[in-house]
């Protein structure tokens, strides 16, 4: 069975609220439900925080025995160096997700300071980027590594 980790950033907890007509209209609970379903060989652990430091604590916990970590960092992804260190810092493979396409949005939203440090990034596919995500998890052979 393998382990993966969620874990969303700020004001992703008002996922089917915020937004619709950028982020739709599930919610975070419900979608995570249908994934579980039809990983069986995946366990998924979900954690959501609007604080960066307990994402980071989140990242240090799960860095060392997770076999993948899905990050979507919200607007820290833009902004937080102390995250791209936490991800350089352990060794479970990252991946970055994003609901919507970044690049299609404000210039603001264009950089990340965290891709660098992850696996990939699979962005812009509404929900279906943490499915993708996890896909790659999934499939992943034990051996290859970060
Ligand atoms: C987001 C994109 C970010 O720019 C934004 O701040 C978010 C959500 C996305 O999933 O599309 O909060 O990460």
């Amino acid at each position: 069975m393998k382990k993966i980790q969620i874990i969303n950033g700020p004001n992703l907890n008002l996922l089917g609220k915020r937004e619709p007509s950028v982020y739709g209209n599930t919610s975070f609970e419900s979608f995570l439900e249908s994934l579980q379903n039809n990983y069986p060989d995946c366990r998924i652990s979900y954690f959501q925080s609007n604080i960066e430091g307990e994402m980071i604590n989140k990242i240090h916990e799960t860095g060392f025995d997770f076999d993948g970590i899905i990050l979507n960092a919200g607007a820290y992804t833009h902004t937080s160096i102390a995250l791209h260190d936490a991800i350089k810092a352990i060794q479970t493979p990252v991946i970055e997700v994003h609901i919507s396409n970044v690049h299609a949005r404000e210039e603001s939203r264009h950089h990340s300071m965290i891709s660098a440090a992850c696996r990939g990034v699979i962005l812009g596919f509404g929900m279906e980027s943490y499915r993708l995500a996890l896909d790659f998890f999934n499939n992943l052979s034990g051996n290859e590594n970060k």
